[in-house]
């Protein structure tokens, strides 16, 4: 693929793919390299390059059926996405020949837009199981109740929750909290959120934000790296990205600052698609 990079009439860069060079992160970060991923036998991803750095956002935008669910699940591991070709790695453990858990159990966190009802498993167990599962440590149940009333109190989330039946009739806004807690209780180093905002009102996207801002605040968080996949540029007001990129027919069309998301903003992505066209022509 080519390296080709044409600048713009704004300075700003299409690019056909991005690289941070070897060596300068010293293999740390979430890194994905020339990634190719087909869905019943058609390629959706035609080769992503993306690095997430520890303690950095990257926002990933671009229109529906771009591709960008594609990304989460080809990158945790759901098997009807095919890999073509190309790597995943994480702090320099290879990610794409190990079992989903296993990737989780290295540091990644996927959270995605629809996430599944489990009535009869309260919350509060859920979580514990999902703690144990990803880091079996010696956590005894009187340290796990602190450490979830320290998460709940730190994400404003009423204990009555844990109570509750997982996501079973949960509110658009309650779900993407308990997304939240789930991944303040794991403690992953990266963390994935595909379309947190989606169907979210402004009060819901506030609180979400605020999850995600008191987790990158407190000890554990402050090195995560996120990548949040979105379609709307309106929860980057809230997650505030450092990096945005825009993914057109399953490429990374152009990569920039948080500018990005207000062009977006601003003129939709047919601008872009027309950018890309005349950069190609
Ligand atoms: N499970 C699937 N089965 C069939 N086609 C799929 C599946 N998942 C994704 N696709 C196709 O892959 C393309 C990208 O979809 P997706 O990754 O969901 O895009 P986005 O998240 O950007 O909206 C679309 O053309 C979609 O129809
Ligand atoms: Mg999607």
């Amino acid at each position: 693929m080519s390296e080709a990079t044409n600048s713009t009439a704004q300075g700003s860069t299409v690019v056909a793919s991005e690289r941070t060079p070897a060596g300068a992160l010293g293999g740390r970060g979430l890194i994905v390299r020339d990634l190719r991923v087909a869905v019943e036998g058609n390629e959706i991803l035609k080769g992503i390059d993306l690095t997430v750095e520890p303690g950095r956002v990257h926002a990933l935008m671009g229109p529906n059926g771009s591709g960008k669910s594609t990304l989460a699940f080809a990158m945790a591991g759901h098997p009807g996405y095919t890999i073509l070709g190309g790597s995943v790695t994480l702090d320099g453990t290879e990610l794409l020949d190990q079992a989903p858990d296993k990737r989780a159990k290295a540091g990644l966190f996927l959270s995605f837009q629809y996430p599944a009802a489990i009535p009869g498993v309260s919350v509060a167990n859920f979580l514990r199981s999902a703690r144990q599962a990803v880091r079996p440590d010696d956590l005894n149940p009187a340290k796990f109740r602190k450490l979830i009333f320290e998460k709940l109190d730190a994400l404003d989330m009423d204990p009555a929750f844990l109570g509750r039946y997982v996501n079973d009739g949960f509110s658009g806004g309650e779900k993407k909290r308990l997304e939240m807690l789930q991944m303040a209780i794991i403690g992953p180093k990266y963390a994935v959120l595909d379309e947190t905002d989606s169907g979210l009102d402004v009060d819901a996207l506030q609180s979400v934000g605020n999850a995600a801002k008191s987790l990158r605040e407190s000890e554990d968080g402050r090195n995560m790296g996120f990548l949040v996949i979105t379609h709307y540029p309106r929860i980057l007001q809230h997650i505030p990205a450092d990096v945005v990129h825009i993914m057109i027919d399953g490429r990374i069309v152009k990569s920039g600052g948080p500018e990005l998301a207000q062009e977006i903003e601003r003129d939709g992505y047919d601008g872009v698609r027309d950018e890309v066209a005349a950069a190609r022509a």
